[in-house]
């Protein structure tokens, strides 16, 4: 807290008015009591002095008392209007007006106070904002959830339904229903370790188990384990991944879930036949991953987009390939390790870019 200079405290203030205060009551005094005497002067007989003079003190005495008070509250009346605002704008922040601030006026414990109440005010608004927020993203993702749910298991009860009546005509059929529900299941299954994984990343103390490694030949591994896949779909991968040691510090398990969407993305997503470019270079302190793919326009104008919960694009939501929670725990996951993931379009292909501290 910010230290009051003596001159500007409250109380230091309170007696300087009361002194001048003082000060102006025995000057008023003083004169009317002048004047009171010119006044009678010369017309006195003794009986009636002792009357007069009795009457004289008291008059002289509430007059005293009255400048003071009056010169006091004269003086006082601002910090008092101050104190009444201040009060006012505490009672409003009360009724539920968050965010309402008091005009900063003086240099005393008043005004102390009334930036005080202006930052507890502000506090107040933001913590309210943040609450609706998540309240919000809360009844969004159970929203989605279910509606995400259902379709898979909708399917699933109907198949079923159909093998529980013998509505089928052959062996064959049986078959193909059967295989109908397995990766519907299946789909079922990728759906809620998505949403697991998703719930589990977002609270706020989620641990990750750090470990030192190298960045470049983790990452030639698991490009060397899609490979087969890539050829598979007609995706020719070009990859420049250096032969340098770039230790890193990170959650092997979770990094290497984000490398896994990546590449499954562009595999998923990617115009085929095509190119798919992998580059790891360093530049600074910090490891740069690039995944790139092309497509035929991109999925959405704002390519950051991609990176918001539930995101699929026009592709994703027809084949029902994904579950469009792949980049946000991505995203979570770079983050938790100081990092930055990111995506850019240029003509007519889609990059991803990673970013990571290298470890010193
Ligand atoms: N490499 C890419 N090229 C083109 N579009 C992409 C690419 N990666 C992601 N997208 C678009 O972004 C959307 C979100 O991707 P994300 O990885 O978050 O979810 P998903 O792949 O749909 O599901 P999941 O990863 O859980 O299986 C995708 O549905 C797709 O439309
Ligand atoms: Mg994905």
């Amino acid at each position: 807290m910010r230290k009051i200079a003596f001159r500007n405290r409250l109380t230091v203030k309170l007696l300087l008015i009361s002194v001048i205060s003082l000060v102006v009551s025995i000057v008023v005094t003083n004169l009317t009591s002048q004047l009171v005497f010119y006044l009678v002067s010369g017309q006195e007989t003794i009986e009636s002095s002792v009357l007069q003079v009795s009457l004289m003190m008291i008059f002289l005495l509430s007059t005293a008392i009255v400048t003071f008070i009056f010169i006091f509250i004269l003086l006082v009346r601002k910090k008092i209007r101050y104190l009444k605002s201040i009060s006012q704008t505490v009672q409003h922040i009360a009724n539920g007006k968050l965010g309402l601030t008091i005009e900063i006026k003086g240099k005393d414990e008043l005004t102390q106070l009334a930036q005080n109440i202006n930052y507890m005010s502000k506090e107040l608004e933001n913590k309210f904002i943040h609450e609706r927020q998540l309240e919000k993203a809360k009844n969004e993702l159970i929203t989605n959830v279910s509606h995400d749910l259902r379709t898979p298991l909708t399917s699933i009860i109907g198949y079923l339904n159909l093998i529980k009546n013998e509505q089928y005509e052959n062996k064959d059929q049986l078959h193909e229903y059967f295989e109908t529900i397995y990766a519907k299941s299946q789909r079922l299954k990728h759906l809620m370790d998505e949403l697991f994984e998703f719930t589990r990343l977002s609270s706020p103390d989620v641990q990750l188990n750090l470990n030192k490694v190298d960045m470049a030949s983790l990452l030639q591994q698991i490009v060397g384990e899609y490979m087969p896949i890539f050829e598979e779909e007609q995706l020719s991968v070009q990859s420049s991944i250096t032969d340098e040691d770039f230790p890193v510090l990170i959650d092997v398990e979770k990094m290497v879930r984000v490398y896994e969407n990546l590449f499954m993305n562009a595999i998923k997503y990617s115009m085929k036949p095509s190119d798919i470019q992998i580059s790891f270079k360093s530049k600074g302190n910090t490891a740069i991953l690039q995944v790139s793919n092309r497509v035929e326009n991109p999925p959405v104008e704002d390519v950051n987009k991609m990176f918001e919960r539930f995101f699929r694009g026009d592709k994703a939501r027809v084949d029902a390939q994904g579950t469009g929670l792949g980049l946000s725990i991505s995203k979570r996951i770079v983050e938790l390790h100081n990092g930055d993931i990111r995506a850019e379009y240029k003509d007519g292909w889609i990059i991803f870019i990673v970013e990571h501290p290298l470890y010193k």
